[in-house]
């Protein structure tokens, strides 16, 4: 059973067969996401795509008050572990790891990362998060990048998560591209709204993916989703 949970901008959490699995914490500097109770977010597995504080600023709270194993970069890590956070896994781009029946496999990305003091966060990247043929595909922020097709054929995710922001990120036609390079059929947007660069019109995102035969799903924040 694959459920998941929109926080806005970036932030999901993926309930993955009891196992739940939070991307990219952004919710008390997001006032779309001021009814999100972020004390009650307590993942066992905390991934962290890049560190531009629009994916990252929570995430030493929420790592301290669930003890979640964070995943991410070297750096990332490094800056977690500064403050604090004791449960890191260092990875880096191409890097795979196992956690019960669940594979994780850290992704390129094409994008900048940095903190907001300006250091170094290592690249930006993404994650295939895979069990038996249930394969999803987290992008983080990209732009629209050939290497999609890769992971498409590497991977074969039955759902994506894109942006569809633009600015950015990829907007909603360079979106439509990647998920036929990827090969999927369903897309969840995240990284539009938030700011005022990167509001979109929902219902003309969601008809040009119709139009290609594909589905985009725009969750309301606190909305869950059964993924079948
Ligand atoms: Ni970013
Ligand atoms: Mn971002």
């Amino acid at each position: 059973m694959k459920k998941i949970t929109y926080f806005g901008h970036a932030c999901f959490e993926l309930d993955w067969n009891g196992k739940s699995i939070v991307f990219d914490p952004f919710i008390r500097g997001n006032s779309l996401a001021k009814d999100v109770n972020m004390e009650k977010i307590m993942p066992h597995l905390l991934l962290l795509s890049h560190a531009h504080s629009d994916h990252v600023a929570d995430a030493v709270e929420i790592a301290l008050q669930s003890n979640a194993e964070c995943i991410a970069i070297y750096e990332i890590c490094s800056w977690l572990q500064k403050q604090g956070v004791k449960n890191v896994h260092p990875t880096n781009v191409g890097g795979k790891l196992n956690r019960d029946d669940l594979t994780i496999v850290h992704t390129p990305a094409l994008h900048s990362s940095s903190f907001d003091d300006g250091s170094y966060g290592g690249l930006a990247g993404g994650f295939v998060l895979k069990s038996g043929s249930d394969s999803i595909y987290f992008a983080g922020d990209t732009a629209l990048f050939s290497d999609l097709k890769l992971i498409g054929e590497l991977h074969q995710p039955q759902w994506a998560i894109l942006p569809i922001g633009g600015n950015f990120t990829m907007d909603v036609e360079d979106a439509i591209i990647a998920a036929k390079w990827l090969g999927v059929k369903k897309v969840i947007g995240m990284h539009f709204d938030t700011f005022g660069y990167i509001v979109i019109d929902h219902q003309n995102a969601v008809e040009k993916f119709k139009s290609q035969g594909i589905e985009l799903h725009l969750l309301n924040i606190g909305e869950q989703k059964l993924l079948d």
